[in-house]
């Protein structure tokens, strides 16, 4: 099966093989991703990642999940990752792994424990080429306090609950401490920090400090992407974080960093300012690709944001109103030999009388949804 290239008529492709025979699909597929001249090692391939967000459970909690984490979907996800030749060198788990949203912290360490387990039994897992980097969502970092039972409000200790279970998955600790010009109640430097893949610079960002909700710290993170810049060893920044910065228009509103818009339209000038690729993240309960605007920046069309919050949680229902057909899965970046940052999306159909319901292969396959060449120069 080839499936369509996003540049078909150029030069040379790179292909990335998916075995499906792994996967329990009888035919061997090869996807032709895009098109970028190379003959270089990997079918031009110098490195990738993949990334996800959203997988928790609605309640009722199923008795058999300690993990609150969508079962069928997560493990076909993360076996279908660790099946890519090559395997990606790297997965974003963009926040809301697990329910949570509860201010008793011992159930929250309990889920984080348990989705800890189940991630090192998989074969992403069982991987040591493979690095997973996770950051928390509002479901990590929040409870459903009475003061803002729509937002949800800063819920003391979580933070320390996730340095603790999560620490094996966090990648920097160069972010901001508490105070400074961002005015932290708390550090932050293990939850929004940044670091160096190859020639790649990458922002990981906590879209709900405690104190400051449905917020980044930008003013740290213009001096980082300043200092991203001035390092002529990176050639791409890529940011990620739980919470859109817009939030797309087939989706439900739902305290996303616009509810910020002043300190959110400082953070997309800082980013397309320093010509970051994209950034990506969930929350919103859909995948959704576009290159938005400011209102302070009418002109600036550069970096791209994606939503990949189709990770496994029930689907934003305004998604299947806007005429698509909701799906689940996840979106790999490859940035090849030559320099191109290209995306593919892969998603599968559901049961959608019940989303957690098994995942066979044969009845729901896994194909390409999007492919596009993200490079921003
Ligand atoms: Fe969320």
């Amino acid at each position: 099966m080839i499936l369509p290239s996003a540049n078909r008529g150029t030069r040379c492709s790179v292909q990335r093989r998916v075995p499906w025979m792994a996967l329990g699909v009888a035919a061997l597929a090869s996807l032709v991703l895009s098109a970028c001249g190379s003959d270089g090692d990997n079918n031009g391939v110098a490195y990738s990642f993949a990334v996800l967000g959203c997988n928790r459970v609605n309640p009722p909690i199923p008795s058999d999940d300690p993990s609150t984490a969508n079962l069928p979907h997560l493990q076909r996800t993360l076996a279908e990752i660790a099946a890519m030749q090559p395997p990606p060198n790297l997965i974003f788990l963009t926040g809301d792994l697990v329910l949570g949203l509860t201010s008793d912290l011992d159930t929250l360490r309990s889920q984080l424990e348990a989705w800890v387990q189940l991630y090192r039994a998989s074969p992403a897992g069982q991987n040591p080429a493979i690095r997973l980097v996770a950051l928390p969502g509002n479901h990590e970092s929040l409870h459903l306090g009475l003061e803002d039972v729509q937002c949800g409000v800063s819920n003391p200790g979580a933070e320390a609950v996730w340095l603790d279970v999560m620490a094996p998955f966090i990648a920097g600790d160069n972010g901001p401490t508490a105070g400074g010009a961002d005015q932290l109640e708390t550090d932050q430097s293990r939850l929004t920090y940044s670091f160096n893949y190859r020639d790649t610079h990458f922002v990981v960002l906590n879209t709900d400090p405690v104190g400051a909700v449905a917020s980044v710290p930008v003013h740290w993170i213009a001096d980082d992407l300043a200092a991203a810049r001035r390092d002529r060893s990176i050639r791409r920044i890529f940011a990620l974080g739980h919470k859109p910065a817009f939030t797309p228009p087939d989706a439900t509103p739902d305290c996303s960093l616009d509810s910020n818009p002043d300190m959110r339209n400082v953070f997309w000038d800082a980013l397309t300012g320093a010509s970051g690729t994209a950034y990506i993240t969930s929350h919103a309960h859909l995948y959704n690709r576009s290159q938005p605007t400011t209102p302070t920046q009418t002109a600036v069309t550069k970096t791209w944001q994606v939503v990949a919050g189709n990770g496994g949680s029930p689907v934003d229902t305004m998604w299947a109103a806007s005429g698509a057909t909701p799906y689940f899965g996840y979106t790999l970046i490859t940035v090849t030999t030559d320099g191109r940052a290209l995306l593919t999306g892969y998603g599968r159909n559901f049961d959608d009388s019940n989303y957690l319901a098994p995942s066979p292969a044969q009845q729901y396959p896994t194909t390409v949804r999007d492919s596009a060449d993200i490079t921003v120069p």
